[in-house]
């Protein structure tokens, strides 16, 4: 893009954000944060939400957010007791997540139940929660993530199996809570603290392995992927869409 594409591009990110209000959960790292960063240099006013209180007021602090909540997206009680003096939602932002792995046949079943709950059911226990809030020309942007199309044998099935329902309950609600404007971001390989969360020690041995196969030969960065999720918020065609932003790694 050349200096004035770019420059085009900033401004319309930028008339769209200004001055809106932005709640972002799992705004508290990786591409979360990332995508607060980027909407709150667009002029929006950014809340940021974790289930870490203390991390999501020092960050709020860090970067000049508007604001912080504090609340585990599985527990609707506590979902409701951090939104309960929300305001006016112009811009909602669900990335809250872990990875949860565990094959079918042995894993404990309550944690298989952490897919669906941290992704489906927090979704909607938050829209119910912010309720009449939501202003009537609010964007959603919800996670899925490349296993939705491709899983492994390596116990991501129920993960895969809750990021394909974000991906229907993203299109369903498109229709549901029309005229707000639904859209999945639906991130490859992302370079965030997620992946030692998961893999601990064998993080780096798996992301040196995993860059040989993949056709940028890197994993993508917070950056990229934040930048994706203000695009589905501010750009206002974007309706339904599932947007991959993985490097072209769902090709291999
Ligand atoms: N990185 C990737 O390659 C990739 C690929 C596909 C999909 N995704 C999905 O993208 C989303 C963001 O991932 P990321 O890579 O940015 O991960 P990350 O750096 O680990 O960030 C995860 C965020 O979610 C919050 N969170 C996690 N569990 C929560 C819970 N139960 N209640 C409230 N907040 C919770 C975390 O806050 P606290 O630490 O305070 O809980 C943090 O703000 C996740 O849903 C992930 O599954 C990521």
């Amino acid at each position: 893009m050349n200096e004035i594409a770019a420059a085009v591009a900033g401004q319309y990110i930028t008339s769209s954000l200004q001055g809106k209000n932005v709640l972002i959960f799992g705004g508290t790292s990786g591409i979360g944060l990332s995508a607060a960063i980027q909407a709150k240099a667009a002029g929006a006013n950014v809340t940021v939400a974790g289930s870490d209180a203390a991390r999501a007021e020092a960050l709020s602090k860090e970067h000049g957010f508007s604001g912080w909540r504090a609340a585990d997206v599985t527990k609707p009680e506590a979902i409701d007791a951090a939104l309960s003096n929300i305001g006016k939602v112009d811009h909602l932002v669900l990335l809250a997540g872990s990875f949860v792995a565990g094959k079918v046949l042995d894993a404990d079943i309550a944690h298989l139940h952490r897919a669906f709950d941290e992704r489906v059911w927090a979704a909607v226990h938050v829209l119910r929660a912010i309720g009449e809030n939501l202003a009537g020309d609010a964007s959603i942007t919800l996670i899925s993530g490349a296993l939705a199309d491709r899983p492994n044998a390596y116990g991501v099935a129920v993960l895969a199996a809750a990021s394909a329902a974000m991906e229907a309950l993203g299109r369903g609600l498109a229709l549901e809570l029309a005229p707000r404007r639904v859209n999945i971001l639906s991130p490859g390989p992302i370079d965030t603290p997620i992946l030692a969360k998961a893999l601990g020690d064998g993080r780096d041995a798996y992301v040196a392995s995993l860059k040989q196969s993949l056709p940028l030969h890197r994993l993508g960065t917070a950056d990229e992927a934040g930048a994706a999720v203000v695009f589905l918020m501010a750009n206002g065609w974007m309706n339904g869409a599932v947007l991959n932003v993985d490097g072209g790694s769902r090709l291999v």
